[in-house]
């Protein structure tokens, strides 16, 4: 009955039956079936995928070493999870991580099921190892949507829910959008003298602080990437207060950025390093990597029934072993400065890309009303996708004014996709000042 549907009739029945609660849509898009770079649906038509689902298949679509990874697991039929047993690809999934992660000291692995997960989980256990209580975090962050970590967050989008009673939220260096009047000029001093001499001198004793939570490219705030020198001035900072680093690498992590961890670009160390995401290859999968006083704060203190659950754990081990095989961090590096020199030639032109931005396979090109006021445009990045789709291209817009078209496809996608991905674009904002794409179609579309 269902091959038989169209994927109109899909749309109508999601429609009824799914709750909103759960919806960021941008386009009535069904996926049936995915391959490679590229995700069909019902209907039989194709789409280059330049939005890999937030980041979650970075090695694009119907792996097949991952899939035998599960499949075998599987059929072993375990459905071990580790609370209250141990299984063979959990632990050697850890010792993977422990070895990949920067740091000549003593790790541990914690597993959850999603990005959220792990950010709750360390923010959890981050006071009681430290006996500290605060936790610092930048504007324009993302680190989850349970309670606690929308608290932790500071996405205009989460700013609805109030928490986070221990959270301090720092300027974070977006060298387009400067958050003081001094403009680009020294934006990192800028905004780590405002943390470290005002609000650490006012309403939050360093002393009181566990950790900083960071993102060393702030992607759901906009793709932002900060100057070169924040990543090792932020580390001096938690150095000379005896705070943690805890980076958030759930989304631009595992060789998205052109290096394994996108935090390596600064030539830092963090203490805590979350992962989610791309890891579990479509299953879902997080961990954090830590300290191991960390991760041994509060034994049970953290779990889930299914936390470190065996077929989750192959498949991450297969994603490590593809990301070795397919020679991911080099392509990206590559295949990343070439998508951007692609977009900065093909939408440089276009009054209303007010920026293009990102680092290896992440990049965004932010939609203003003009260069002049550098308004941000949100219907006209609500168009562009949604024409977009409508032209057989994938790609989703984000950002904290939601006007940063997010460009972060499959790791694995060639250079002719590239190239074909960035002409769909270009001809998606030609229709769009085109006057091609009404308000009415894509009204329907809440996106961010
Ligand atoms: C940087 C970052 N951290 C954490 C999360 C939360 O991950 P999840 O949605 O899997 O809970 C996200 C999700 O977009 C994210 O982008």
């Amino acid at each position: 009955m269902a091959a038989t549907m169209t994927a109109a009739d899909i749309a109508q029945r999601d429609e009824r039956a799914v709750a909103n609660a759960l919806k960021i849509r941008y386009t009535p898009f069904v996926m049936e079936r995915g391959d490679g770079g590229r995700v069909f649906d019902g209907d039989g038509r194709s789409y280059l995928d330049f939005a890999a689902v937030w980041c979650l298949s970075g090695l694009g679509y119907s792996n097949e070493r991952v899939r035998s990874a599960v499949i075998a697991e599987l059929e072993r039929s375990t459905f071990a999870g580790l609370v209250s047993g141990i299984n063979q690809p959990a632990v050697e999934l850890a010792e993977r991580l422990i070895d990949l992660v920067p740091g000549d000291w003593e790790k541990k692995v914690w597993y959850g099921l999603s990005g959220s997960d792990a950010s709750e989980a360390a923010m959890r256990l981050l006071p009681q190892a430290t006996g500290r209580n605060r936790l610092v975090s930048f504007i324009g962050s993302w680190h989850g949507t349970h309670d606690g970590t929308m608290g932790l967050s500071a996405h205009p989008s989460l700013t609805g829910v109030i928490g986070g009673a221990n959270v301090v939220k720092a300027p974070y260096p977006d060298p387009c959008h400067p958050p003081f009047l001094g403009g680009a000029r020294n934006l990192t001093d800028q905004c780590l003298h405002y943390l470290e001499h005002y609000l650490f001198r006012t309403i939050c004793d360093p002393q009181d602080v566990a950790a900083v939570f960071v993102e060393a490219v702030q992607s759901d705030g906009g793709d932002v990437v900060p100057p070169p020198d924040f990543m090792p001035k932020l580390r001096a900072l938690c150095d000379r207060h005896g705070i943690l680093l805890a980076v958030d690498e759930i989304k631009v992590g595992l060789a998205r950025t052109g290096r394994m961890f996108a935090y390596e670009h600064g030539g830092v160390e963090a203490d805590v390093v979350l992962l989610g995401k791309s890891l579990g290859g479509g299953l879902p999968v997080s961990a954090v990597v830590a300290r191991r006083e960390v991760l041994d704060a509060a034994t049970g203190g953290a779990l889930f029934t299914a936390s470190g659950y065996a077929s989750g754990c192959a498949a991450a081990l297969a994603v490590l072993d593809e990301i070795d095989r397919l020679d991911l961090v080099a392509q990206s590096a590559a295949n990343g400065a070439y998508l951007g020199e692609c977009l900065r030639q093909a939408l440089g032109d276009f009054e209303i890309v007010g920026d293009i931005r990102g680092l290896g396979m992440i990049q965004g090109v932010e939609l203003v009303n003009d260069r002049a006021s550098r308004a941000p445009n949100q219907p006209a990045a609500a168009k562009v996708v949604y024409r977009a789709w409508e032209l057989g291209l994938i790609v989703y817009y984000a950002g904290n004014w939601g006007n940063v078209l997010e460009i972060t496809p499959p790791l694995i996608l060639t250079r002719a996709e590239i190239d074909e991905g960035v002409a769909i674009l270009h001809q998606a904002i030609r229709d769009v000042l085109d006057g091609k794409v009404s308000d009415e179609a894509v009204a329907a579309f809440a996106g961010w």
